[in-house]
């Protein structure tokens, strides 16, 4: 057990991973602990021995809390509709790109080539990541705009098809959902993460429209920015991330589809919270 006595200093429990030892009682009696702390188990596969789907059947159980799940392409402006929602009804808010963006800084910081799926999964399977009030830490450091640039951005597309790596980072991101409940972002929230969200959404709007929005947000930060460019980078990269196998950009068929194209950042939230009443009286009649 790697921090194993320090998750419990105290008597109060806090973030910390669990080495397994290959032993599959490691991994489900720790998984228990995992309630309302971000316990992080390291190889939880060693559970197959003996109960192969025990994580999914704990996640079904553990699950209980309603969970929204928006998916959409680069820019659409998902992330910021999913804070928003999550705000306006006191859930948390899981920006699942974000541990992409982060193992791709650590495989690079670590010298690790992006392509070596084994390592870059032992990596992601690690990460020492803390989400704290807007912020995002990586082994204690701030890295908001590290994870941003350019490099890391194309750095997380290519790590993020890697199945290993997909893999590593399922268990870490189901730990997110707890009560009173959970928006999450990214690509296969809806499809593998939270398979049993109630409300699923396809965020989207045409790629001028999401070019010119991702142009305006440049130019308000100071930064010197060419509209034409920015159209062909997105367009290359739906085309990227629709083609690929793993996970691929797509409207899952249980997904409503929101095009923001003329709508307001307010109205896309308002639309989304409309949805998320209707679901809520469907499941309690
Ligand atoms: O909005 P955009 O897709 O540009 O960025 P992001 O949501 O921060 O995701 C960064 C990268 O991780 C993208 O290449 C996504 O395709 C990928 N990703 C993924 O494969 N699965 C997720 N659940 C979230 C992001």
């Amino acid at each position: 057990m790697s921090e194993g006595r320090e998750a419990f200093a105290g008597g109060a429990l806090r973030s910390a991973a669990i080495d397994t030892y290959d032993d599959h009682r490691m991994a489900m009696c720790f998984s228990l602990a995992a309630f309302g702390t971000p316990l992080r188990i390291n190889d939880p596969n060693c559970v197959a021995k003996t109960f192969p789907d025990y994580f999914a059947r704990f996640a079904a159980v553990t699950q209980a809390a309603p969970v929204i799940a928006i998916d959409g392409p680069s820019a659409s402006g998902k992330g910021t509709v999913a804070a928003r929602v999550a705000a306006a009804l006191g859930y948390a808010y899981l920006d699942s790109g974000a541990l992409y963006r982060l193992t791709a800084l650590a495989a690079r910081d670590a010298g690790v080539d992006w392509a070596n799926e084994a390592a870059v999964a032992a990596i992601a399977a690690q990460l020492d990541v803390q989400f704290l009030e807007g912020d995002v830490y990586l082994q204690g450091v701030t890295v908001n705009e590290a994870i941003r640039s350019e490099e890391i951005s194309a750095g997380s597309s290519q790590v993020a098809a890697l199945p290993a790596v997909r893999e590593a980072l399922l268990f870490r991101q189901r730990a997110f959902n707890a009560a009173p409940g959970l928006v999450g972002d990214g690509r296969d929230m809806g499809s593998v993460v939270f398979p049993q969200a109630a409300l699923k959404i396809f965020l989207t709007a045409t790629a001028e429209a999401r070019a010119e929005r991702r142009y305006k947000q440049l130019i308000e930060k100071g930064f010197s920015a060419n509209l034409p460019r920015l159209l062909l980078d997105l367009q290359q990269r739906d085309a990227r991330d629709s083609g690929r196998s793993v996970a691929p950009l797509r409207q899952e068929a249980d997904a409503r589809l929101l095009d923001t194209t003329d709508m307001t950042i307010e109205a896309a939230v308002n639309q989304v919270l409309q949805w998320h009443r209707e679901a809520n009286k469907t499941a309690s009649r």
